[in-house]
């Protein structure tokens, strides 16, 4: 068979990647009744009222103009307030970038640093959004593993024996995804110590450091003294205020980057959604009890989902945020592609094995516990009749 003309035609930097395990446990889930998705990194939770009200106000207000390529002032410097506010972090309104999502930022921050040959080291297991951004700027993505014996926390004995002359970047993600490690605050520090030894550029994806649990300490690196200058802090709203939908995130950096990466921003997209912005803005400038609500909820999931993997016998990474718990499955003597399979099919349960997240070893599967409590109740219920069938 000939390849056709567009394929052929095809850059070097594309590949094609392997998404057949996923579609695999799409086409089974639609084959089968009252399924449970504990898969999908989306909030069940709908975006607050509030929020979706000024979004409203600014349809019928007639904001339905392009901005500024690096989104709207008055957003931009609720940005700068809540990263002082929240963070420690001093940026000014020219040194933020509004982006489609933290996910732009990621592709906008790969195209400003990675040069073919250059090394980018990711948190991993991981969101594997980084590989790709990478690879397609020609460079390579070094996956420094974290264990659960650390509660995935990342250690920078890991990330030091990783350290080339190549190594331009070092891609921080606390709380993680998938294990929803939250990195402690001494290690940050050690882990900064670090990269101005190494001249490493710290991206620090902060995307779930809005939700975070009692006895978890989240400290944004940029914060540290020497860091403003070598790190680009990515955040946005998908998580903390249910948002993914709107597609907007930001990035922060010292003012000459932004200035050197808001053309690129605007050939990308020009600017972020104006309807989203506003949105954005009513999410930072409004009240926060939603957000909290939400966060209450989570705590309150959280400590089920640990509770019955306990009584399952099942050992986690002792996730301090996000959403997430990255269970260790290796007791039930399957890989964790099988299992997760063998658990949709019989128990209409679905989850995804740590393959998904870069992690090859076979052993873990990524809950997200974004269903209603009762739910999730039901889901465990059904997985642990599942546990036990497997241990006769
Ligand atoms: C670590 C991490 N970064 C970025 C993103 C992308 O988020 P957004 O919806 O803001 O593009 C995700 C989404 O799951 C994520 O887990």
């Amino acid at each position: 068979m000939t390849t056709p003309p567009l394929l052929q035609a095809r850059a070097e930097r594309i590949v094609e990647e392997d998404v057949s395990f996923r579609t695999k446990m799409l086409e089974i889930a639609a084959g089968q009744q009252d399924v449970i998705a504990m898969g999908r990194g989306d909030p069940d939770f709908h975006t607050p009222s509030h929020i979706v009200e000024a979004a409203k106000r600014a349809i019928d207000a007639n904001e339905h103009h392009y901005t500024h390529p690096a989104g709207l002032p008055d957003l931009r410097a609720a940005i700068a307030d809540t990263l002082a506010k929240g963070y420690d972090l001093s940026y000014n309104v020219d040194e933020i970038i509004v982006t489609a999502g933290v996910q732009e930022s990621i592709m906008l921050c790969m195209l400003a640093l990675i040069d073919p040959g250059d090394e980018a080291l990711i948190t991993s297991p991981r969101f594997t959004t980084y590989d790709t951004a990478v690879h397609l700027c020609g460079g390579r993505a070094v996956p420094v593993p974290t264990y659960e014996r650390d509660d995935f926390a990342l250690m920078p004995s890991e990330i030091e024996a990783r350290i080339t002359e190549r190594s331009k970047v070092l891609v921080l993600v606390s709380p993680n995804n998938p294990t929803g490690a939250v990195t402690p605050p001494n290690v940050i520090r050690e882990i900064a110590a670090l990269a101005l030894q190494h001249d490493l550029i710290v991206i620090s994806d902060e995307i779930y450091a809005e939700l975070i649990y009692p006895g978890s300490e989240h400290l944004s690196i940029g914060s540290l003294p020497g860091m403003k200058d070598r790190t680009i802090v990515l955040n946005g709203f998908s998580k903390s205020h249910a948002m993914t939908g709107w597609r907007i995130g930001y990035l922060a950096a010292p003012e000459p980057f932004v200035r050197l990466v808001t053309e690129p921003r605007h050939t990308l997209s020009i600017n972020t959604c104006t309807i989203s912005q506003h949105a954005a803005l009513a999410a930072l400038t409004g009240p926060q009890e939603p957000v909290e609500q939400m966060l209450v909820a989570y705590a309150e999931r959280r400590r089920v989902m640990m509770e019955a993997m306990d009584a399952m016998g099942l050992t986690y990474g002792h996730p301090g945020g996000a959403f997430y718990l990255y269970t260790n499955i290796s007791a039930s003597g399957m890989p964790a592609p099988d299992f997760c399979e063998a658990l949709l099919r019989e128990a209409q349960v679905m989850v995804f094995p740590g393959e998904l997240f870069g992690d090859d070893s076979g052993h873990y599967i990524r809950f997200s516990y974004l269903q209603p409590l009762e739910r999730i109740h039901e889901a465990l219920a059904r997985m642990s009749v599942f546990v036990e069938k497997l241990r006769i």
